[in-house]
């Protein structure tokens, strides 16, 4: 079975959220499953350096405007299909904005031709090599099942486009239509059309033969006007391809036993060694030694969708329990800017760093007591995985891929012995705070406590489960 996988984004070759996490894990875990994934992605400065010696398998004069090729190559155990577009993705910037933070003028242009381009590959333009199956990923790649459908090509692969978020939908102004090459029908309400602009996650929800997203609780949800923005309609037509797939962890780079940012690993046996850990993250964010305040923790994009504008409201409920928080992240300026405002005020209670580092993320995993993932919306998360691994007790919002990841310390769940955190809802500062002042009991109870911390680390959160049913949505696809 030979999967073109195409997507914006994959560790650890570029990476600004989860989407990087899954599209560069799940080829290892599929190939287990006895699947071959090629990764495609654009051509970004930091890919092109990754990339080995590598061979033009196909080349064009003109792809938006420009010359541009695709190479096959290998980079940091992924077999690459690169799109090589000076043009397009040449640029100092992360994938989507320039370093001003705007987003590129030109992104509908870069990404459908990143979508073209693995449309062409999807009907045989890599000589010697055809996917049985496309899977695309979120809206920049979201066009390539209607490239193939306006192609009108005899033979095709089977198409699967999953959803990471469905509040990136790729929405263009409607004269963009002949600069990314789709033809003037295409612009209806069966086709590429959307609140009167091209849509693009709208067009891979319209033509893809199979929909999934990354958990059973958000393919529910989205089905919803509620989670749907927008798409709930479309999303409840083609209800019988929808369906939600649980993300997994990379074990090998997420493992407390081996890890070498940590100044102690650990495993299950062994949490007294996440002290060290936990005096570390102190010491490097400037929290006061302190080995009985329950450190609480984030590691996240700092934005509304992760409620993290909730944290300076719930500030109180951590400082009166004696406790401390760590933040990581970056994202919103007024986020950012109340988080700074709160160290300011709490020197050696509230410690941050307002950035992205791979490092420190793990260091926090590793000595944070508890981490909190507040989200207004999840499709599924990754950062409550890792704590789980990691013996670090999540403290979550009842939502999406959070509700089906983590179990609730309730009394039922303590005492059969199967909570692996806190879940509350709705996802408010008063909830939250709630949350906290609970978290602190249980963190008071040793015993109960380190039941939470071995739960959590024996539950699976591996891609074996995972890349069994994305194999074998793959091979139902193909008969
Ligand atoms: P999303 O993709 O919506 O941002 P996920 O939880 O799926 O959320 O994935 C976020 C990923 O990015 C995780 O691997 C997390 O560890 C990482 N991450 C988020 N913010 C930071 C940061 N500031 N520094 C380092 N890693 C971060
Ligand atoms: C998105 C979602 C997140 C998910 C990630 C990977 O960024 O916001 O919930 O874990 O994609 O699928």
């Amino acid at each position: 079975m030979q999967v073109l996988s195409v997507a914006s984004e994959a560790y650890p070759l570029i990476k600004t959220g989860g989407l990087a996490d899954v599209v560069g894990a799940l080829p290892g875990a599929l190939a287990a499953e006895g699947v071959a994934v090629r990764v495609m992605l654009p051509g970004y400065p930091a890919v092109m350096a990754a990339l080995g010696p590598a061979e033009t398998v196909w080349a064009t004069q003109n792809l938006a405007g420009a010359p541009a090729q695709i190479l096959s190559g290998h980079a940091r155990g992924l077999d690459l299909l690169v799109l090589d577009a000076p043009h397009l993705f040449a640029r100092v910037g992360n994938p989507y904005s320039g370093p001003d933070g705007r987003d590129w003028a030109d992104n509908a242009v870069r990404f459908a031709a990143l979508a073209r381009a693995g449309a062409y590959v999807a009907q045989g333009a890599v000589s010697g090599w055809r996917p049985d199956v496309v899977h695309v990923h979120d809206w920049q790649a979201a066009l390539l099942p209607a490239y193939l459908h306006y192609d009108g090509a005899q033979q095709r692969p089977s198409t699967v486009i999953t959803v990471h978020n469905l509040a990136f939908q790729g929405q263009f102004a409607a004269g963009l239509l002949p600069a990314i090459g789709l033809p003037p029908w295409s612009f209806s309400l069966d086709g590429v059309e959307y609140y009167g602009d091209v849509g693009f996650l709208k067009a891979g929800l319209r033509f893809a033969d199979r929909i999934t997203t990354v958990s059973p609780t958000y393919a529910s949800e989205i089905c919803q006007p509620d989670a749907g923005m927008g798409l709930d309609g479309l999303l409840r037509e083609r209800a019988a391809v929808v369906s939600g797939i649980l993300n997994g962890i990379d074990e090998t780079v997420w493992d407390p036993a081996s890890d070498h940012l940590l100044a102690a690993p650990y495993d299950a046996a062994h949490l007294a060694a996440r002290a060290g850990n936990r005096a570390a993250l102190q010491a490097h964010l400037g929290l006061a030694p302190d080995p009985d305040a329950p450190l609480f923790a984030v590691i996240s994009r700092l934005t509304w969708q992760k409620g993290m504008d909730l944290l300076p409201e719930v500030l109180p409920a951590i400082l009166e329990s004696g406790g401390q928080l760590a933040v990581l992240g970056a994202g919103d300026p007024p986020i950012e800017a109340a988080v700074r405002f709160a160290v300011a005020n709490h020197p050696g209670r509230v410690g941050c760093l307002i950035g992205y580092n791979e490092g420190l993320a793990h260091v926090i995993q590793a000595g944070a007591d508890a981490l909190l993932v507040p989200s207004r919306f999840e499709p599924c998360g990754l950062t409550q995985l890792c704590a789980l691994r990691y013996g670090c007790v999540p403290v979550v919002a009842r939502t999406g891929g959070l509700a089906d990841t983590v179990i609730d310390a309730s009394p039922m769940a303590l005492s059969a012995g199967v909570a692996t955190g806190v879940q509350f809802a709705p996802a408010t500062a008063d909830m939250l705070a709630a949350a906290i002042r609970r978290t602190v009991r249980l963190y008071r109870h040793r015993d109960a406590w380190q039941t939470l911390q071995r739960n959590g680390m024996a539950a699976d959160v591996s891609w074996r489960d995972p890349a069994r049913q994305y194999a074998a949505l793959f091979r139902e696809l193909t008969g």
